[in-house]
């Protein structure tokens, strides 16, 4: 196994979250550092203010570079927003010598096939994800180099997104002095963070319910089937209660962080919380059952918008492991509670686990795509399918006797 020093940015809609992880020969990934930014200049995923976007971006890498002791010269950076969309499509080569085993050169040709398909001009792929190979009709391979066959296909699930919008995120990263090494899906990020290999493979649906996006990651007999981002998330709970309540959106979020709960039934009538809100008073004492009612009717219309994308895709009843809730609103308290009722299927929230290092703030199902974009990165170099190295960077002079261990961050080769 392979070693290096890798660095994430997650751009999301409330806070940027750059990680710097390090894997060493036979060791689990190691965080070295974290930055949270605030984020500025993005709505639903998407960068709306380049300018401010990239000054959140800065501010969270240097917070990364300052509490690793490395400086990141570029990163892999997760990408979400509804202009994503996936499809699924097969890549077919023929192997014209009996004699030779399949080989890398063999899956990669086939890989480059699947990756050939009709989507419009104004979209880039952003994975051809392998599924499944297939050699000489020997169905659900996971590894096919070094079988013999005449005929090697593979089930790829094709991810495209907006060609403007991925530009955007890219010039809003290069604008905070990084350079982009690869954009990895969201959606797929969370799940690598949160997800069980046993869960995959009997059926399950991953919803990351972020602050203005839901992603979606759907995956069926241990490969991924369908991929989709839903324009709702966390911050549409608060601005019902800014409706509901007449409050500042600040008073709204407290009422929602801090008492806030999934099923209004499980709140006393009776509890009353102070806040801030509109109007002369200033100070107003609401019901906690009210604020729990008007979170309820939201958090069970994005339950339902989930079964209706689970239900596009495949039959639920197939999804024995039933759904994983992570991203930062499956922090409400009865969340998971109020899913498995809408959706009846079988619901947990899930955080980032089995890491090492600088990791209690990464423990939250807030930071699941954070995590799951390193995670995937390593993942991806480690079976080769990355051409990039990590190697040491050497800082001139005197800031080289102060700093014990700089290190260059996925410098291309
Ligand atoms: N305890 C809590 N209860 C309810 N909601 C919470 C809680 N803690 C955080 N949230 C909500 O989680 C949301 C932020 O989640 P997250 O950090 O996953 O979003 P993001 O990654 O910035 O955005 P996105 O993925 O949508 O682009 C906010 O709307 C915030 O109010
Ligand atoms: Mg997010």
């Amino acid at each position: 196994m392979k070693g290096g020093v890798f660095a994430s940015i997650d751009v999301g809609t409330t806070k940027i979250c750059t990680v710097v992880g390090e894997v060493l020969p036979e060791q689990p990934l190691r965080i070295l550092g974290v930055g949270i930014a605030a984020a500025n200049g993005l709505n639903r995923g998407m960068v709306e203010n380049l300018h401010d976007a990239s000054e959140s971006i800065r501010s969270s890498v240097e917070q990364a570079e300052r509490s690793s002791g490395t400086r990141i010269l570029s990163a892999h950076v997760g990408v979400t927003g509804s202009h994503i969309s996936c499809l699924n499509n097969r890549g077919i080569v023929a192997i014209p010598d009996r004699e030779r085993p399949i080989s890398q050169d063999d899956v990669s040709r086939v890989l480059d096939g699947a990756r050939i398909v009709s989507i419009p001009t104004n979209r880039d792929i952003i994975h051809a994800v392998p599924r499944y190979y297939i050699v000489d009709g020997q169905d659900h391979v996971s590894d096919p180099i070094g079988m013999y066959g005449q005929r090697l296909d593979v089930e790829t699930h094709i991810i495209t997104g907006l060609s403007t919008v991925l530009q955007n995120l890219t010039k809003g990263v290069e604008s905070a002095g990084v350079q982009v090494e690869t954009l990895i899906l969201a959606p797929l990020a969370s799940a690598e963070a949160v997800l069980e290999t046993e869960e995959k493979r009997q059926g399950v649906v991953l919803a990351d319910i972020g602050g203005g996006v839901t992603d979606i990651a759907l995956f069926v007999d241990g490969s991924v089937y369908h991929t989709a981002v839903l324009p709702v998330g966390g911050n549409h709970l608060t601005r019902d209660l800014v409706i509901g309540l007449r409050c500042p959106y600040q008073a709204a979020e407290d009422a929602k962080t801090l008492f806030g709960h999934a099923m209004a039934s499980a709140i006393d009538a009776e509890e009353t919380v102070e806040l801030e809100a509109f109007g002369a008073e200033g100070r107003k004492s609401f019901q906690r059952r009210r604020i729990a009612e008007i979170l309820q009717a939201r958090v069970e219309e994005i339950c339902e918008m989930i079964m209706r994308e689970v239900r596009r895709a495949v039959q639920d009843d197939i999804l024995s492991a039933g759904l994983v809730l992570t991203g930062g609103t499956a922090n409400l308290i009865g969340i998971a509670s109020l899913a498995e009722q809408v959706t009846g299927l079988p619901t947990r929230v899930s955080a980032p686990r089995n890491l090492q290092g600088l990791v209690d703030v990464l423990c939250d199902p807030a930071y699941a795509a954070s995590v799951g974009v390193l995670q995937w990165a390593v993942r991806e170099f480690e079976a080769g399918a990355l051409h990039t190295r990590p190697r040491p960077f050497l800082v001139p002079g005197d800031l080289w006797q102060r700093v014990s261990r700089w290190v260059r961050v996925l410098m291309p080769e």
